[in-house]
């Protein structure tokens, strides 16, 4: 049995019964090697609140989610209100509510992604999985349980219609394509992105985000440019053009204009 944050009540985080329920269950769930990460996270920062969002991915890192032990283990080695954190963590979208499969699946369904496929490629996958949106297909954690959401544009549009793994970008997706990607998923398999770092998981995704990086250099060896994303500066190149000088920031061109004189 799977624990869920309850988004619908504040109980848990006003009465000190609830509290000292979540102290027990953040004791239970984050080990030693947890509080030294959080630790040496917390010391990035001259403000410990400032560490909260590497925070929450370190919680992900152990549990594959934000649960409320998670949202008490933050607060109480940030100094902040356990309603502060929640309040982050239900704000971004990368912060999961309910426990994550082995990968999370994310289908762009933006303009260009949607208006190239990315729709039907969302209904397919869906469909093949038997889950909807932030569902998990399999037991979450084990090794081929999938998690899906639709998401926001990708910042990769020029690839449109990508989907990404774990962060990592499938470009110029088909259904068919996808489908593919979903089943090798399944069986276990980690098939390579288009471009980026290879394909891990989702925990040890996190784990990344929260500043820990088993092995640096592989996860930044792989090239990121494609044809598409760099046809603009190769046109520019052959066309000879170039973007205007920055003016000298101490010249006439680069003052700001007067402001208007008040009647
Ligand atoms: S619309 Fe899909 S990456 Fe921009």
């Amino acid at each position: 049995m799977t624990e869920q944050f309850d988004f619908t009540t504040t109980e848990h985080l006003l009465s000190p019964g609830g509290q000292a329920a979540e102290r027990a269950a953040d004791t239970a769930v984050f080990d030693e090697d947890t509080r030294a990460d959080a630790r040496r996270i917390v010391d990035r920062y001259p403000e410990s609140r400032s560490a909260l969002l590497p925070m929450l991915h370190l919680v992900q890192s152990v549990q594959g989610h934000v649960s409320e032990a998670g949202v008490a283990f933050c607060a109480e080695r940030l100094g902040l209100g356990t309603a502060e954190v929640s309040a982050v963590a239900t704000f971004y979208t990368m912060y999961k509510d309910r426990p994550c499969g082995q990968h999370l699946v994310s289908v762009c369904t933006n303009t260009l992604c949607a208006a190239l496929g990315g729709d039907e490629i969302y209904r397919r996958v869906t469909a093949e999985l038997g889950v909807g949106h932030e569902e998990t297909a399999g037991e979450p954690g084990e090794t081929g349980s999938l998690t899906v959401e639709h998401a926001e544009c990708l910042a990769a549009c020029d690839l449109a219609p990508v989907l990404q793994v774990n962060y990592e970008y499938y470009d110029k997706q088909t259904p068919e394509s996808a489908l593919d990607l979903v089943r090798a998923l399944q069986r276990g398999e980690k098939p390579a992105p288009s471009r980026g770092a290879p394909l891990s998981d989702f925990r040890t995704v996190e784990r990344e985000l929260a500043g820990f990086y088993a092995d640096l250099e592989a996860e930044t060896a792989g090239g990121t440019g494609s044809a598409e994303t760099l046809r603009g500066t190769e046109l520019a190149r052959q066309q000879g053009w170039s973007a205007p000088a920055k003016p000298d920031p101490d010249s006439a061109e680069a003052a700001l204009p007067p402001l208007p004189e008040k009647n």
